[in-house]
């Protein structure tokens, strides 16, 4: 079937107690056994539930993975992934990754004995350089948030496969709509399910998606043992989100283009970053492995100052952390979503104080220009 049928059947069977088109929400704990040692393949809600179940299935089968397993955000999942290592394990990290997995690798992680390194991955001469005899992980995350740098997946998996290293991709910002990495080599895809995945911005949930039986067998181990899987109103919630996933990116993918090409035009705006425009440093390899180019993209004002007065003057644009939503959000970078890389490090990957990232909804584009295009009045 094709992605869109998929999106809205796979998981999504009519209800066989009822009928209902909508699978129900089991709201429940705990299942009642038939006998001792017999159920009805559900025991406990922290171990398995029906809508976590099914929401797996679609999920898996929208990124062609073997399984895959959700969890309670984006983090909890990339956290489970990160825990597939072992003491003196050694990880390329994309340097520009989102902050909260820096935060992760560089304040927690590091503690159990793991060993990171931020590497610029679009540059695979420098992944090949950072290479130590224990690397056993690379973890790219391509566009990267939310300086929109894109890692050709397809060079680096070959590298990863000659050398028995595991692939991780961080598909987010794209949705297995626009980009399929399996398909280009990966082992492992994560999302935040809080952005595209669920599109409405009302809940939060992550999704690891595997290859490999063993490395799906250690990840529900770890779901279930820590306790961190998805609870069944938010499967629900992510579920029905999923069913308009195929026509909301092409909306997105539209009013992205849209967007990008009228900040380009602005004076006041430096520079804009969206991979869908030739002037972006990887536009060739973004055409290549993405179907789309997507609604997310940052521009730079030059200052910080000039960064507020545009975002103190949006109306229609809400400003707020978080993407991937029907509605346009707007945010800071330095101040917000990456607040937690210190700023040496954010000068370093190019997240500069006047730098502004939009997610754009899928709102009508001259309504989204003209917000716009007021709030660079003021700038
Ligand atoms: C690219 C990317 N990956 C992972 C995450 C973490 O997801 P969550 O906030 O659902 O934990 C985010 C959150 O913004 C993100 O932008």
């Amino acid at each position: 079937m094709g992605f869109a049928t998929d999106a809205i059947h796979v998981g999504q069977e009519p209800d066989p107690a009822t009928g209902a088109i909508v699978p129900p929400i089991y709201q429940t704990s705990t299942y009642v056994q038939e006998a001792l040692g017999k159920n009805k393949g559900f025991d406990y809600a922290r171990t398995a539930h029906p809508n976590r179940r099914a929401l797996e299935r679609c999920v898996a089968k929208l990124e062609g993975g073997l399984t895959a397993y959700v969890f309670a955000s984006g983090m909890a999942g990339i956290d489970a992934v990160l825990r597939l290592l072992r003491p003196g394990d050694h990880v390329i990290v994309s340097q520009a990754v989102y902050g909260g997995v820096f935060r992760l690798t560089t304040q927690l992680l590091v503690h159990f004995g793991l060993e990171f390194d931020y590497v610029d991955t679009s540059n695979l001469a420098a992944v090949q350089k950072a290479l130590k005899p224990n690397n056993k992980m690379f973890y790219v995350e391509t566009p990267t948030n939310p300086t929109m740098i894109i890692t050709d997946i397809a060079a680096v998996a070959k590298l990863a496969r000659e050398r028995n290293i595991t692939l991780v991709v961080d598909n987010t910002f794209l949705s297995p709509y626009l980009q399929q990495p399996i398909a280009l080599g990966a082992h492992i895809v994560v999302h935040s399910m809080t952005k595209y995945l669920n599109g409405h911005s009302d809940c939060t949930g992550g999704a690891v998606i595997l290859t490999r039986q063993e490395d799906a067998d250690r990840i529900y181990f770890l779901q279930r043992s820590a306790g961190s899987g998805l609870s069944p109103m938010d499967c629900w919630l992510v579920a029905r989100g999923i069913k308009t996933l195929a026509v909301r990116m092409q909306q997105h993918d539209k009013n992205g283009m849209t967007i990008a090409k009228f900040l380009e035009g602005q004076p006041k705006v430096k520079r804009v970053l969206y991979p869908g425009l030739a002037s972006h440093p990887q536009h060739e390899i973004a055409k290549k492995q993405q179907r789309g180019f997507g609604a997310m993209l940052s521009f730079d004002l030059g200052s910080i100052d000039a960064a507020r007065a545009l975002l103190n003057n949006v109306h229609l644009c809400s400003l707020a952390e978080s993407l991937g939503g029907v509605e346009t959000l707007i945010s800071h970078p330095a101040m917000m979503t990456h607040a937690s890389v210190p700023p040496d490090v954010r000068k370093q990957i190019g997240i500069t104080d006047g730098l502004v990232r939009i997610s754009v909804g899928i709102e009508d584009a001259e309504d989204l220009i003209a917000d716009l295009s007021h709030a660079l009045s003021k700038v």
